[in-house]
């Protein structure tokens, strides 16, 4: 059923799509690329910093944690098989969706992009792209079990979907400077 796969798509990529959202709430501090430029322009900017990225995937893991402890419960409720998360799962979606972002951060700045711009559907899949890659890296096995042809069609179907609404949510509540 399609209700059913939107649910192991959105629980399954929850480790992801959170660590982005606790980056904007914790970031600061010392940037990644220490100020250093290529070219004329920043590595990747003063928007992508070493607090943002750990917090991020931590909360992003931890959070794929609880989840294992809930799911039990969540399964009997929804009748729906949910996937637990091995740590090397979690650690791949969150840190994965990390990457992505900072990737996409590298390629705003060669494409001449200030901190900030828009860069529409790289902004929305960035962090898809990279906790997917990196989770298929880190346990292959597992990612193939979860991610299978129909659940990533949902998946990048919908995440751009939840990702304009999230932040458009952060901006209004003012904790993002754009609404994208
Ligand atoms: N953030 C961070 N570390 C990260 C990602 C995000 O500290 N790895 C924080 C920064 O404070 C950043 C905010 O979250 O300004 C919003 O994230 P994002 O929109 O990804 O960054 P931008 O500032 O828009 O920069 P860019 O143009 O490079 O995406
Ligand atoms: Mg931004």
């Amino acid at each position: 059923m399609l209700v059913d796969l939107v649910v192991v798509a959105f629980w399954a990529m929850l480790p992801a799509y959170v660590p982005n959202n606790a980056a904007v709430l914790a970031g600061g501090g010392a940037p990644i690329d220490g100020g250093r430029t290529m070219g004329d322009r920043r590595l990747l900017g003063d928007g992508k910093t070493w607090r943002g990225t750990a917090v991020g995937t931590a909360v992003g893991v931890l959070l794929a944690l609880g989840l294992n402890a809930v799911g039990p419960a969540v399964v009997a409720a929804v009748d729906v098989d949910l996937p637990s998360f091995p740590f090397l799962a979690a650690f791949g979606l969150a840190f994965g969706a990390m990457l992505g972002d900072i990737t996409a951060s590298f390629l705003k700045r060669r494409t001449g992009r200030e901190r900030g711009a828009a860069f529409p559907v790289v902004d929305q899949l960035d962090f898809v792209a990279g906790a997917l890659a990196c989770t298929a890296l880190l346990d292959y096995g597992w990612f193939t079990e979860t991610f299978t042809l129909p659940v990533l069609v949902v998946v990048v179907v919908l995440t751009p979907v939840l990702h304009v609404v999230t932040n458009a949510i952060a901006y209004l509540l003012g904790l993002k400077d754009e609404p994208y």
